[in-house]
């Protein structure tokens, strides 16, 4: 079960195009959980919804938390509210940091973001800074307007390891080949940005022979799924007997939540991992992009928020 955090938003500024960040403070006074680079936040609006932002402040700052949120014009609505409708004072609450999206021990680290995937990529960045490692960041947007904590990216881990690229200007193109053409057993790459964007890096390390445990990347929103088959199926409870009957385009989530069984949840696109549940018998379609294609093929778990089932039955434990 999910503990709220009712925090004031401090200060809101625009950051760049489309992007506003927000200060977050607990409205109890006293100190936020301690968080480390990479981590995110959930964020509960007032109609209930809850969406995951990447923390981007000093990972030492523990009297507020920062966020940048994009206005996804196209999104489920939860940066249309936040660009929106709230000011300085407004309340919101929040879940403890989790962290999807650790630093490895290393020795050298490739930093790419695209977009907003600048926010964890940034406080990345500020940590490596602060000791002393080797990095360089590659930093992707549209245009130079919508580059967002560009100046405090360069001011605080210094212009020279930055290199930016923006789209509306092709003699800046990103030559990632090039960047990748030499996997190291101690070099790591992260990368955080649009699902393009993404698979962009990630295919091109694979194919430079980047081992997958040097690759390491945040989605901050699901492709839509594309399902084998939206066919009814059956869930069986382990132990208890009981058996829950799932709908065409019903979500196994929704049908386990409606028999009374309270699996945690957070993002309901197969993103965070949250939702993950025991399979002892049965085949998932798994439509999530949280386990490594390895893990999907043990078929021992599935995410119930967005996957479904390849037979009948499935039998889960909880
Ligand atoms: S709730 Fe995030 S993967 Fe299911």
């Amino acid at each position: 079960m999910t503990e709220w955090i009712k925090v004031r938003i401090t200060d809101r500024q625009v950051e760049a195009e489309g992007i506003v960040s927000f200060a977050l403070e607990p409205v109890a006074g006293g100190d936020l959980p301690r968080w480390q680079a990479g981590a995110h936040i959930d964020v509960r609006l007032p109609s209930g919804i809850v969406r995951q932002y990447s923390l981007c402040g000093p990972a030492e700052d523990t009297r507020s938390y920062q966020l940048g949120v994009l206005k996804e014009a196209a999104g489920r609505g939860g940066s249309e509210y936040l660009h929106s409708s709230l000011r300085q004072v407004d309340t919101l609450e929040i879940s403890a940091p989790r962290n999807l999206f650790a630093m490895a021990a290393q020795d050298r680290a490739i930093l790419f973001a695209g977009g907003i995937g600048v926010t964890p990529i940034m406080a990345m960045a500020e940590r490596l800074a602060l000791t002393g490692a080797e990095f360089e960041v590659h930093y992707c947007t549209r245009s130079q307007t919508r580059a967002a904590f560009r100046d405090r990216l360069e001011n605080a881990v210094g212009a020279g390891r930055i290199s930016c690229y923006f789209d509306d200007q092709p003699g800046l193109a990103l030559d990632a080949a090039s960047i990748l053409d030499r996997p190291e057993p101690g070099t790591h790459l992260y990368v955080c940005g649009p699902d393009g964007f993404m698979n962009h890096i990630l295919d091109t390390a694979r194919k430079a022979g980047w081992s997958p445990s040097n690759m390491h990347f945040e989605r901050f929103s699901a492709t839509p799924a594309q399902p084998g088959g939206d066919e009814p199926f059956t869930i069986v409870v382990e132990g208890t007997g009981q058996i829950i009957e799932v709908a065409a385009g019903q979500p196994a989530l929704q049908a386990l939540e409606d028999a009374g069984i309270d699996i945690p949840k957070s993002c309901e696109q197969g993103i965070c991992g949250t939702c993950l549940t025991d399979i002892v018998e049965g085949i998932p379609d798994h439509q999530d992009m949280f386990l490594s294609d390895a893990e999907k093929a043990a078929n021992d778990c599935f995410t119930p928020c967005c996957s479904r089932a390849l037979t009948p039955r499935l039998t889960i434990r909880i």
